[in-house]
């Protein structure tokens, strides 16, 4: 295995792995290069939905998504398809986020392998939230150290969410109205991650409607500052996609989007999630 990084802060290719035929004692290296670099891309990969299933089972349970209709028949996996006759309108993903942040035990892993992408276009980025963390103004970090956020899946219609008219809809079938993924979830806006103890950031503009820190609510001419800083090219990576790559990225401590600027292409990903844990709070 070859393990070439993409930014020195986040992102990684991993070359010399066949997924189809990788054996147990392949995986802890995977493992540790993806809690290293946070985002981790495998390509040259030729995956059925079992093989998907198989592999992303290496990393933990995985979950079943609230508002997204699953692929039939594969509960735990959603298919990401935006069809080429399907213009002006958001993608899903198009907007930073980690992924189901408003519940309580939001996952610690996705997976996203690509079987149909756009010749140029539909890229994705993610931002490293512990790098984002550590190089935060010393008192902004103590106005977030032992705050809380607030976060609903109820993403449309908080103050970050996209206009009605740009918002995803198409090949996607959501189906909204799920109290248990709507109501209001509290996490540490600055958590401990259970695997690596770093510092991170948890919070992000598409999940998070509020932060309660020890003064009040956060403003937000502060959110809008955190957030530009949060997403700053220092910390980000962006992967251009070709079918036949596996990226699995650390949900815990990384935000993402989905770049919507391939109209009239097509695009299919299929994507699981693994179990996570409820966020911890940093000692105080
Ligand atoms: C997402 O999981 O947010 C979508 C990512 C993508 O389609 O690139």
């Amino acid at each position: 295995m070859r393990i070439v990084p993409l930014t020195p802060a986040i992102g990684a290719e991993l070359h010399g792995l066949n997924i189809g035929s990788m054996n147990a004692s392949d995986f802890p290296a995977v493992r540790s290069a993806w809690l290293r670099h946070k985002v981790l891309f495998l390509p040259g990969q030729s995956l059925d939905l079992e093989g998907l299933e198989r592999f992303s089972r290496r990393f933990g349970e995985l979950v079943q998504l609230p508002y997204i209709r699953p692929v039939e028949g594969h509960p735990e996996v959603i298919r990401v398809l935006k069809e080429a006759h399907e213009t002006d309108m958001g993608v899903f993903g198009g907007e930073w986020h980690s992924d189901f942040s408003f519940l309580p035990a939001p996952p610690s892993a996705s997976i996203l392998y690509s079987v149909e992408t756009p010749p140029s276009g539909g890229d994705t980025l993610w931002v490293d939230m512990s790098l984002a963390w550590k190089r935060l103004p010393e008192s902004d970090r103590r106005l977030l150290a032992g705050a809380t956020a607030v976060h609903t899946g109820k993403p449309y219609g908080v103050s970050h969410a996209p206009e009605e008219s740009t918002r995803f809809k198409g090949s996607i079938v959501m189906e909204r109205d799920n109290p248990e993924a709507d109501r209001e979830t509290r996490h540490p806006a600055v958590c401990r991650h259970p695997e690596t103890g770093e510092q991170m950031l948890f919070v992000n503009p598409t999940y998070t409607t509020r932060i309660e820190g020890p003064d009040g609510i956060v403003g937000t001419r502060f959110l809008e500052k955190l957030y530009a800083h949060c997403v700053r090219p220092e910390f980000a990576c962006r992967w251009r996609w070709q079918p036949g790559v596996v990226a699995i990225w650390d949900n815990r401590n990384t935000m993402h989007y989905a770049v919507n600027d391939y109209d009239g292409q097509r695009r299919e990903m299929l994507r699981t999630a693994i179990r996570g844990e409820p966020p911890v709070a940093v000692p105080a």
